[in-house]
This record gives C-alpha cells, sequence and structure tokens, in this order.
C-alpha cells in the first residue's frame, strides 16, 4: 500500500534525524530552536518554549501512561517547522503535552507532511484541541487500536489544499464514541474529543477576530490567542516597526 511505504519513508527520515541530534534545547525569551527528544527527562527542557523555530520531533519510545501523568506544556502555541510524535508508547493523548498548540507553520515538511502523528499503541484522541492552522503541508495519524476522534476532526478546514493520510481507524476500531455536540450544523459538527469542540478559522463557526490574530477570545476579538504576522511587545502587528 502507498501509504505504508509513505510511513516507512518517514519513519526512516526521523530515525536518521535522532542519531544526529543531543537532546538540548536552546531556549532565548520563549523562542526554542529544533526540538528533537528521544528520552524522557529531556523532555522538561520544552517547559518555558512559546514558539519553536525549526521542527518539533518526539520519539519517547519505552514510556508508559504514568510517565506523562502531569506532564504539559501549555506555553508553547506555534512550530514554524514540521512536527513529529511518533513511538511514544505510553502517550495517550497529544493534546495533554501541548494544550495550545495553534499553528504548525510547515516552513519544513517531511516529504510533504507538516504533522505526523504515528505508532503510538496507547494513543487514545490527537486532542490537540486548540490547533486552528497548518499553513503549509499535510497530516498524517496514524492511529494505534485505542485511538478515538481522529475522524471527528475537519483537518480540511485546519490544513487545507494538502494531502492528508489518515488511517482507516473506523474499520479497527473499538470506539463507541459519542458524535459531537458542538452545533446544529452538520457541515461544522467536529471536535477533539466529548469536552472539546473544534476551533475554527474560516467559516460559519470562525472565531470573530482582528486581522491580525489567529484565534482570539470569544468576549473580545481584540485580544488574540496568537499573532497572524508579527509580535512586538505583546501586541500583534501586521507589519514589523521601523527599526525592529
Ligand atoms: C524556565 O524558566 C524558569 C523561570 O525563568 C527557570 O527557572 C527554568 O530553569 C527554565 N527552564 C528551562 C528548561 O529553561
Ligand atoms: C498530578 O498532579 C495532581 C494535582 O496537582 C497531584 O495531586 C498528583 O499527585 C500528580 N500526580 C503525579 C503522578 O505526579
Amino acid at each position: 500500500m502507498a501509504s505504508t511505504t509513505l510511513i516507512w519513508i518517514i519513519l526512516t527520515v526521523l530515525q536518521l534525524g535522532c542519531t544526529m541530534h543531543v537532546n538540548e534545547v536552546y531556549q532565548y525569551h520563549g523562542f526554542c530552536l529544533d526540538v528533537l527528544i528521544n528520552q524522557m527527562t529531556a523532555l522538561q527542557k520544552l517547559d518555558n518554549c512559546t514558539v519553536i523555530l525549526g521542527d518539533l520531533k518526539l520519539q519517547l519510545q519505552r514510556t508508559r501512561p504514568r510517565d506523562f501523568v502531569n506532564i504539559s506544556f501549555p506555553k508553547l502555541k506555534e512550530v514554524t517547522g514540521c512536527v513529529a510524535i511518533y513511538g511514544a508508547s505510553g502517550l495517550e493523548s497529544v493534546g495533554g503535552l501541548f494544550p495550545n498548540l495553534m499553528r504548525v507553520r510547515g516552513n519544513t515538511l517531511i516529504n510533504n507532511y507538516a504533522l505526523i502523528i504515528s505508532n503510538m499503541p496507547r494513543l487514545r484522541e490527537i486532542g490537540l484541541a486548540n490547533l486552528l492552522k497548518v499553513d503549509r503541508g499535510g497530516v498524517i495519524i496514524w492511529p494505534g487500536p485505542l485511538t478515538c476522534y481522529v475522524h471527528s476532526v475537519d483537518w480540511r478546514a485546519i490544513a487545507p489544499n494538502a494531502r492528508h493520510v489518515l488511517s482507516g481507524i473506523d474499520v479497527y476500531n473499538p470506539c463507541k464514541t459519542l458524535p459531537c455536540s458542538c452545533t446544529d450544523n452538520s457541515t461544522t459538527n467536529f471536535c477533539w474529543n466529548n469536552r472539546k469542540c473544534q476551533r475554527f478559522l474560516e467559516g460559519p463557526e470562525a472565531e470573530r477576530c482582528n486581522p491580525e490574530c489567529v484565534g482570539c477570545l470569544k468576549r473580545d476579538g481584540s485580544i488574540c490567542s496568537l499573532c497572524r504576522y508579527y509580535t512586538y511587545r505583546n501586541k500583534c502587528l501586521n507589519t514589523c516597526p521601523n527599526g525592529t
């Protein structure tokens, strides 16, 4: 099958990457450079990252669900490259680790994909409830036998104009998840799990935000969740001020 071949290509690419990196994270004022982590103890180095300039790759084999209890990086909002999480054997929810990840820019891709989640036998959900936008590149979700809520997400809304590979979970998977109960409109009734509805940038359910925002507070569209263009002194601007 073409997609199986694809997965193997990807795993090979990642594996090569891992042998070349150490588990160091360079961090400056919340900006972290290319993060590649293959040991649980190194994960805490993500603590202060709000933006990762480059890629986020996690490969945490031989982990158990209890290793991930209370492990979360709520500060991380954006990755400018791609995100690849695979082989984290104990991980049950990607969103548990990165509850506020909003944007993956996909400036660098792995075989045209910007978000790759695969090879996690205990994964129950993707759960990236604040993910609004993948600017460039497609999504690969290769769920495990327990993974639910993959097809309940409108991936086309997050990453339009890209090819996605969402493997045939509805066939293998035992989930008897309730349908999303987010809106009465079936074209926008999408969710990440039974508590979190999908957020939208476009369409009838789009958040009404100022144009400088990617996502904003419901009560005030001028308070951005993330800046679309530039951030300067905690404000979102659409051009860089002179001399900055
Ligand atoms: C994160 O920031 C806190 C407070 O500034 C600091 O104590 C801690 O060492 C930082 N952690 C990392 C991994 O850089
Ligand atoms: C997780 O956090 C909760 C609340 O802070 C605490 O009660 C619990 O003991 C923690 N569990 C572990 C395994 O650290």
